[in-house]
């Protein structure tokens, strides 16, 4: 018995369709699938469109997610979520605090290990779409506030042990990231442009955090082609990773 509202993955190994467990109708590219059936199912079971197309029924995870969501501007790659997730220890007992939102895709990533999760965004509509997002994820530990991060720091009466910053002007934010940060906690920024960086780094010299270190992570994908097997061709920067701790 799958719940109402549970997120579910359908796939039939070519395509993948991320749906919910309701009383409505999903059309397919090979027949329409009446959700409510899915009440009846299971995890691993099958499911067949009215043209007896069969999909199988799978619980989905966070990169299902990061490929589904709706996006409102670029979210971050699974691999340098992977490098915070990492590099922080991110661990079951921590709270995090991140900004900004956007599709909110590194908070569902964050939510999936963290206890908590309070996430800033400044545009109103990327709010609207991210609390979508975190809501078909089935996460209720991420709380999606709308708001500038920036004047906001001063208002946070609570502390948490990881602070992520994926937005514009990270450096405006790291000084008031002593008053929120716990002892040991880290502060991780995600920056695309080197002058964006060197801001952050200088913020954080003054800031006088341990640990600082700023790395970018490049995946090369392996493609098996008839003509030959090789790293992928394309280019693969996406952006800085800054790491200090206090
Ligand atoms: C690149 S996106 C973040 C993507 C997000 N990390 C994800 O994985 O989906 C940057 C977001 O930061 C928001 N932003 C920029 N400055 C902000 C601020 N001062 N306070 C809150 N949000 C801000 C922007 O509106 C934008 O949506």
């Amino acid at each position: 018995m799958i719940a109402d509202d549970t997120p579910v993955l359908l796939t039939d190994k070519k395509c993948e369709h991320l749906v919910a467990v309701s009383d409505d109708e999903f059309h397919t590219g090979y027949g329409t699938i009446k959700l409510c059936k899915l009440r009846e199912k299971e995890f691993g079971d099958t499911i067949s469109t009215h043209l007896n197309h069969e999909y199988i029924i799978q619980r989905p995870r966070a990169p299902d997610f990061f490929k589904h969501c709706k996006r409102t501007g670029v979210p971050l790659m699974p691999k340098d979520i992977g490098i915070i997730l990492a590099y922080t220890g991110l661990g079951g007992g921590d709270s995090v605090l991140d900004a900004g939102t956007g599709s909110g895709i590194l908070a569902i990533y964050l939510g999936n290990v963290a206890k908590r999760v309070i996430t800033y965004e400044k545009n109103e509509e990327f709010v609207r779409v991210a609390r979508k997002n975190i809501e078909t994820a089935g996460m209720k530990n991420v709380e999606v506030m709308h708001g500038d991060i920036i004047p906001e720091m001063a208002n946070l009466n609570e502390k948490f042990d990881v602070i992520t910053l994926d937005m514009m002007d990270a450096d405006q934010v790291v000084p008031h990231v002593r008053a929120v940060l716990n002892p040991g906690g880290y502060l991780v920024t995600y920056s695309p442009f080197f002058e964006q960086t060197k801001k952050i780094r200088t913020a954080i010299d003054h800031g006088k955090f341990s640990s600082v270190r700023t790395i970018e992570c490049m995946e090369r994908e392996i493609k098996f082609e008839r003509r030959g097997t090789r790293p992928s061709t394309r280019v693969g920067h996406t952006g800085f990773i800054t790491i200090a701790r206090l």
